[in-house]
Formats: structure tokens, sequence, C-alpha cells
């Protein structure tokens, strides 16, 4: 008997599936369904070791078709993938009688909620049918009304999740789901969900941002001349990578080693169209940290759309309100031997809603937030050229004189854009 009959033939021995006590083997599930998925969506290192524990949650019970139309509802939360920030990336389908009748996700904060959107769509028929939603549907009152009284009101009989909420805010949907005596389960295709999300769940868990930091190198690992020239080391195409992940993310990060350098912009500049999204690009916050405040008032960054935060150790007026007046916010943060309390900065952008951090920093700034254990994925694009011994190098982690010494990692990614290579590794 296969996996998808098998399921079929328990599922008759209740109205929603089977009991807890009779659900599948987890290792079954995940070598025929989990792992097709999984080898295709991005990692970190939190989100890779959690890859085989997923499929039955004790908490409900799953059926063979309700992976088919998670991975629909998925695609459908990969659509806010640009948009939804600082929420969470949500899709949701309902199915009655095995037709898919509604679809929905989640599109702009404010906005409705995949579930919401999906019910709308079905409307009447949404009684007695089943909704996949990627995340455990919500129980607060936030900028919208608790989506499980929608649920409850369309009467539907069924909700998986792939996910259980981490936002300790929202938690509960399921209980009063139960309470409402609506079937409930979740697991499917979780590890799928959790990558769509790594900053929403890392922030809801830790209080801390999910980091990203993005380097360039030549392939004799350098980042810049000696004369601090970087520009540009990689391709177009890859530079055309690079917007993406800035388009992604809640912040884009650099230090002022790097703006006095090369006066970035930090910002956007792919076309909604080229985004496959509705309305206007959002434009991520972008962060500065700048010690003792020597951002110029005439820095580029202040001049474009969107807002820059300097984060800084210096208490002086007259150059914080100069940098004001040139439109940044200047945010005071403790320090720690001279320089900015890394974990406190990450505690203060987790604490303003960021989700996920987008590094563009040099070697020092990417090296501290490194030996800081604050990085949960390094992007190394690698230009094929060599810039020579006197060039820089990529991360300044001093103190490594043993071969025992290395920082460990795992390389999870590894693809040519345009002429270079992008390589993915996650901190171990
Ligand atoms: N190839 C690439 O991918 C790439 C990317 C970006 C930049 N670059 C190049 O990198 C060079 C600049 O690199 P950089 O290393 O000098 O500068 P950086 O890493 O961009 O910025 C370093 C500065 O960040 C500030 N900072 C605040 N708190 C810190 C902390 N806890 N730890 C470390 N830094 C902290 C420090 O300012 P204070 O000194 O005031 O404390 C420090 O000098 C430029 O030549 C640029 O072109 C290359």
């Amino acid at each position: 008997m296969s996996l998808a009959e098998s399921a079929g033939a328990l599922g008759k021995t209740k109205k929603h599936g089977l009991s807890p006590h009779m659900s599948l083997r987890p290792g079954v599930l995940s070598e025929r369904y989990c792992l097709p998925f999984v080898s295709s969506v991005a990692s970190n290192s939190w989100f890779r070791q959690k890859q085989f524990e997923v499929s039955v949650n004790p908490h409900g019970v799953i059926e063979a078709t309700d992976f088919d139309h998670m991975a629909r509802a998925l695609q459908l939360a990969r659509r806010g993938l640009y948009t939804t920030d600082p929420n969470p990336r949500v899709g949701a389908v309902v199915v009655k009688d095995g037709r898919v009748i509604g679809e929905g996700f989640h599109v702009r904060a404010g906005e409705p909620h995949a579930e919401v959107l999906a019910l709308r769509q079905a409307g009447e028929a949404a009684r007695g049918a089943t909704v996949y939603v990627t995340l455990e549907p919500c129980n607060h009152h936030g900028r919208t009304p608790p989506c499980v009284d929608a649920l409850i009101a369309a009467g539907v009989a069924r909700v998986v999740a792939a996910m259980r909420d981490p936002n300790p805010l929202a938690a509960d949907g399921f209980a009063r789901l139960d309470a409402a005596g609506i079937a409930t389960a979740s697991g499917v295709l979780e590890n799928e969900a959790r990558a769509l999300n790594p900053g929403f769940v890392k922030r809801m868990r830790d209080g801390l941002p999910w980091l990203r930091v993005k380097l360039a190198m030549s392939l004799d690992g350098r980042t810049a001349m000696a004369n601090g020239e970087s520009q540009w080391i990689t391709g177009e195409a890859a530079r055309g990578d690079v917007q993406r992940l800035r388009a992604r993310s809640s912040a884009v990060m650099t230090g002022i080693g790097t703006l006095l350098a090369d006066d970035p912009s930090l910002n956007v500049r792919l076309a909604a169209e080229t985004l496959d999204i509705e309305g206007v690009v959002r434009q991520p916050l972008r962060v500065v940290l700048d010690t003792r405040l020597q951002t110029p008032p005439t820095a580029r960054l202040l001049t474009l759309p969107g807002t820059t935060l300097v984060m800084t150790a210096e208490r002086d007026g007259a150059c914080r309100a100069r940098l004001e007046t040139a439109g940044a916010e200047v945010c005071v943060m403790p320090e720690v031997e001279g320089r900015l309390d890394l974990h406190a900065v990450m505690c203060e952008l987790a604490r303003r809603g960021l989700n996920e951090i987008h590094v563009e920093a040099g070697p020092l700034l990417s090296g501290a937030l490194l030996a800081a254990g604050l990085v949960d994925e390094l992007v190394i694009y690698m230009a094929p050229h060599l810039m020579g011994s006197e060039a820089r190098g990529l991360l300044h982690l001093p103190g490594l004189e043993r071969m025992t010494d290395r920082v460990p990692l795992k390389i999870a990614d590894l693809r040519a854009v345009g002429d270079d290579w992008r390589i993915t590794a996650v901190p171990m």
C-alpha cells in the first residue's frame, strides 16, 4: 500500500483524518514529501537543523493531500516576499471536496490577512471546507481583527497550518479553533514556511533580527584595494541579485568605514514590475553604525527616499542636530571597548520591529558581527579576478592562531550569477 493510500485508508477512521495516536511515521513522510521542497529552499543554521524533524505534529492529524494544498499556499505566501514587512509572509487556500475554492496571500501590514482574503473568495462555499494556511491563524486584534473569528464565522470544518505562530501576542489561534469544534493540524511543510520568514520567526523567538552579511570578493578573497577602492568587484548580474536581497530585507546596514569610503546609496533600485509587485517599492530602513558620529550631513543616503537611522555612542548635541536636520534619525547606544555594543544594537532593531537585516559593510563590521555570533547567513559573491596581496581581506577576525580556532561554516548553496559565483555559508 502506498503512503497516500495508507493515509487515505487510515483517514477514514475519523471524520477529519487520523487520530493522533495513529499518526504516520515522521520519517516516511519526510522522505516522500518533504525532501523535494526542502532541497530548494533557503537556509540558516536553526532552519537546517530542523529539516528532518517536521511532518507529523502531535497537535493534529495530517492527510496526504495536505502537502499539495500547503505547497500552493506557500507559493502564494512567497508573493508577499517584498511587501509584508514587518509582518510575516503568509498564504492560504480554501479547499472543499478536493477543489480549491479560495486563495489569498497577505500583501501589506494593515491589509487583510491571507485566510481572510481566501475566505472572501470562497464565500458561502467555505462552510465545511478545509483551510490551508502557512502560519497558524492569529487570535488577536492587531491592525486587523483576529483571523480565527473569520474562520469560525465562515463555518470551516478544518484548518491545517504549516507552522504554529511564534508571536506570543497572536498565539493560541488553534486553541480557539479547537474550542469552536474546528479540527486542526500543523507541521505540514513547516521548514518551508519557516524559510519564508526567518526574520519574523527569530525576532519572535529570540528578540533578535535575522542577519545576512553580504560581501563581494575576488578569487583571492580580497574585498577592497589598499586605497579603499572596491567598486565594482562583481558584475551587473551579481549586483542585480543583491538588489533582490535588499528588497526583501527590513533594513540594510553598513559601517561608517564603508560610508566614508564609498558614499553608498543602500537603496532598492528595482522597479515594481521587476519584483512582480503592485504599488510602490518599499525602501528598507538604512542603518549606519557610526560610533563617533562621523556621518557627513551630505551623505548620499540622506538624500534618497526612505529613512536612515544612524546608531552612535556620541552624545554631542551639535553633531546630532546637524544630522537630524539633514534627515537622519540618530539613536544613542551603549558602547563596549570603544565601539557600539552590537548585541544592544540588534536588540534595539528587533524592538523596532525589524525582522531581516542585510549587512553590506567592510571587513571590520562584518567580522565583528560574525565574532559576536550575530550572523545567520553569509552571502559571498566571488568574482573571477585577483586583487593581489596588498588588497584588504574578507573579514577582520583577529586572534585566530591555531587550526582549532577556525570558524566553521557550512556551505548551504553555491551557484553562478553571471560571471561570478554566489556562495551562501551558514555559521555552525
Ligand atoms: N567588497 C565588499 O563587499 C565591500 C562591502 C562594503 C565595503 N567594502 C569596503 O570596505 C572598506 C571599509 O571597510 P571597513 O572595515 O573600514 O569599514 P566598515 O566595516 O564598513 O565599518 C567599520 C566601522 O563601523 C563602526 N562600528 C561601530 N560599532 C562597531 C563594532 N562593534 N565593531 C566594528 N565596527 C563598528 C566603526 O566605527 P568607529 O571606528 O567610529 O568605531 C568601524 O570603524 C571600504 O574600502 C569599502 O569600499 C567592501
